[in-house]
């Protein structure tokens, strides 16, 4: 299979506008001026960041996510970014249900569910986050687990809807922990989940919906993981946050 991979970079809570800056950047001077072929590159910066990188991408390879949106249109929410504030400022993608937010924020495959609603409302991407926990991997019952969250906070997609969704999946045992899961294992979930959608939807809507992978991915693991057929690109954290390490990663992915 031979589909477009995409590698989408989460920063978290890490750098100030100007070292965002300077990494953006400093991946253009590298070789992202122009498109990169076959490849999409995603940068998922702190909200403050979006307006300031948005004018600096224009024209170049990298389009921009936010790491979280609010489940509600407006209100009294202090605090919060809504998706229609996202596409009024040309943000194509939102980073929803990452397990940092699940367990710090106590989000809930409910919750996320409105958020996946609002994005696809309003045009802009979901990257929907899943994965397993620890304990659950040892019991191995994640497929269960991975099940659940695609389930409750997807299956009432229509199949128009669910074909604008990205995926990533992500085990918690392995987000910043240096522990990646093996190439073998990121296939096996990865096929798992498109056989659960190709089961919910039809076969060609499954192929088309990019699963990425995430945890621990590095100059030195992406191409194995990228290699493997049902795994689209990769949803990279701490490795995002350092210019030519991730561009190497965006080359893994060719
Ligand atoms: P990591 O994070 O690459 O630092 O493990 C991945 C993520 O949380 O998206």
């Amino acid at each position: 299979m031979s589909k477009r991979k995409i590698v989408a970079g989460n920063w978290k809570m890490n750098l100030t506008v100007e070292e965002g800056v300077a990494l953006v950047s400093g991946l253009i001077n590298k070789g992202l001026q122009q498109k990169v072929s076959n490849t999409e590159v995603i940068l998922a910066p702190p909200a403050l960041h979006l307006l300031t990188l948005h004018n600096l991408v224009q024209n170049s390879a990298i389009k921009l996510a936010a790491q979280n949106c609010s489940d509600r249109v407006s209100g009294a929410f202090t605090g919060e970014i809504s998706v229609n504030m996202l596409a009024g400022a040309h943000i194509e993608y939102v980073i929803i249900g990452h397990s940092e937010r699940r367990i710090y924020f106590h989000e809930s495959n409910i919750s996320l569910k409105d958020k996946v609603d609002l994005a696809l409302e309003y045009g802009v991407t979901p990257i929907f986050c899943c994965g397993e926990p620890k304990e659950i991997r040892i019991d191995e019952k994640q497929d269960r687990y991975v099940f659940r969250q695609i389930e409750e906070s997807l299956f009432h997609l229509s199949e128009e809807q669910i074909s604008k969704v990205i995926i990533a999946y992500e085990p918690v045992w392995a987000i910043g922990t240096g522990l990646t899961a093996t190439p073998e294992q990121a296939e096996a979930m990865h096929a798992y989940i498109r056989k659960e959608l190709a089961n919910r939807y039809t076969t060609d809507t499954a192929n088309a919906i990019p699963i990425l992978y995430g945890g621990s991915v590095n100059a030195a693991n992406a191409k194995s993981l990228f290699n493997q057929p049902n795994v689209d690109g990769g949803l990279v954290g701490g490795a995002s946050l350092k210019v030519d390490e991730f561009y190497q990663i965006i080359q893994a992915a060719q």
